[in-house]
């Protein structure tokens, strides 16, 4: 049976960096997130004896790696379905592939309920957000909806995303200021194996627990000002870490520090903007939907950017589309 899925990709605000294991990317620590609206992956599988080998089409290209990890993924779900059949899986993205967008939340977390659904397995959301965590990380915190936890947890089982709040509880954005086309240099991936090389990576962990419980109380107050002044320290914080990584990690390039400074500026002259960074150099910009127009103003004034306005959106879901 052919099955389409639909995913968000999302933007953590406090975020996952770090593996206690690799293999069941087991994070260090837990995260929260929120799903973003305009970047969205939908993928279609199908799973039939017509096919020989996996036929994997992403973004209409072949790519060798990729399409090794999206086998072992298949590989791991024809397991649990305990079958043999091989599948085709065309998916594309509706947003450029950029410096740290998030493809591979949104491609695995598509990619999940597509190949579950096709298959013929009947997963609950917790069991799709644990699947989809095998895939990739951060894909476990696109399957449910609007705002989202993902708890760390201590095996496979614990370890999984779930809404705290639906989409349409707050209405803050996030735009998202890119620049870089193209992959990154070094995929978040291999970023996090350096994590514990830096000093400050024990400190972090000390004060994890404490931060996520702050920005879960900030978000259920809907106290922007505190809520966006914690997220960019968070981030800040993350790429402090990446920086005293051994070697060092250097996702920001000239026009990110551009745009962060400019988010300062703004903020003195009395527009509630804040900025979170994920592993690459284009900046997400958090504000609320009252001050998007005085905003993207401002972002039309500056040369060589593109910006993708997100608001919270619902999570994975299926749909009666096929790509082929
Ligand atoms: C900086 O989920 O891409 O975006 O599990 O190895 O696939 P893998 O990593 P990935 O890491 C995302 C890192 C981040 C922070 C975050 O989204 O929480």
């Amino acid at each position: 049976m052919k099955a389409t899925a639909i995913a968000p990709a999302n933007i953590a605000f406090i975020k996952y960096w770090g593996k206690k294991d690799e293999e069941l990317r087991l994070p260090t620590n837990g995260s929260i997130s929120m799903n973003l609206s305009n970047l969205l992956t939908t993928t279609t599988v199908e799973f039939s004896s017509r096919y020989k080998k996996d036929e994997i089409l992403i973004n209409n290209k072949i790519d060798e790696k990729e399409n090794k990890r999206v086998e072992n993924f298949l590989d791991k779900v024809r397991q649990m379905a305990k079958s043999n059949l091989r599948a085709k899986v065309v998916s594309e993205n509706n947003f450029p592939k950029s410096g740290g967008l998030a493809s591979s939340a949104s491609g695995f977390a598509a990619l999940t309920v597509a190949a579950t659904a096709s298959i013929g397995l009947n997963l609950s959301k917790e069991e799709l957000s644990i699947l989809a965590r095998i895939g990739s990380g951060s894909a476990c915190r696109s399957i449910p909806h609007g705002f989202v936890e993902w708890f760390e947890g201590n095996d496979s089982q614990s370890s999984f995303a779930q809404s705290i709040h639906p989409a349409d509880y707050w209405n803050i954005l996030d735009i998202i200021v890119i620049f870089q086309k193209g992959d990154k240099k070094i995929t978040s991936t291999d970023g996090q194996k350096l994590v514990k090389t830096s000093l400050f990576f024990k400190e972090r962990l000390n004060n994890i627990k404490n931060k996520i419980e702050n920005i879960k109380e900030l978000i259920k107050q809907k106290d922007f000002i505190n809520f966006g002044e914690l997220v960019e320290k968070e981030a800040l914080e993350l790429h402090a870490i990446m920086l005293t990584s051994d070697p060092p990690i250097l996702y920001l390039q000239p026009k990110s520090i551009e745009i962060i400074q400019a988010v300062w500026q703004w903020r003195s002259e009395g527009l509630s903007v804040y900025f979170t960074i994920d592993a690459g150099p284009n900046i997400h910009l958090i504000c609320q939907e009252k001050d998007q127009k005085q905003l993207v103003d401002k972002l039309q004034k500056i040369k060589g950017i593109k910006y993708i306005v997100n608001s919270p959106t619902v999570g994975t879901r299926l749909t009666k589309k096929y790509l082929f």
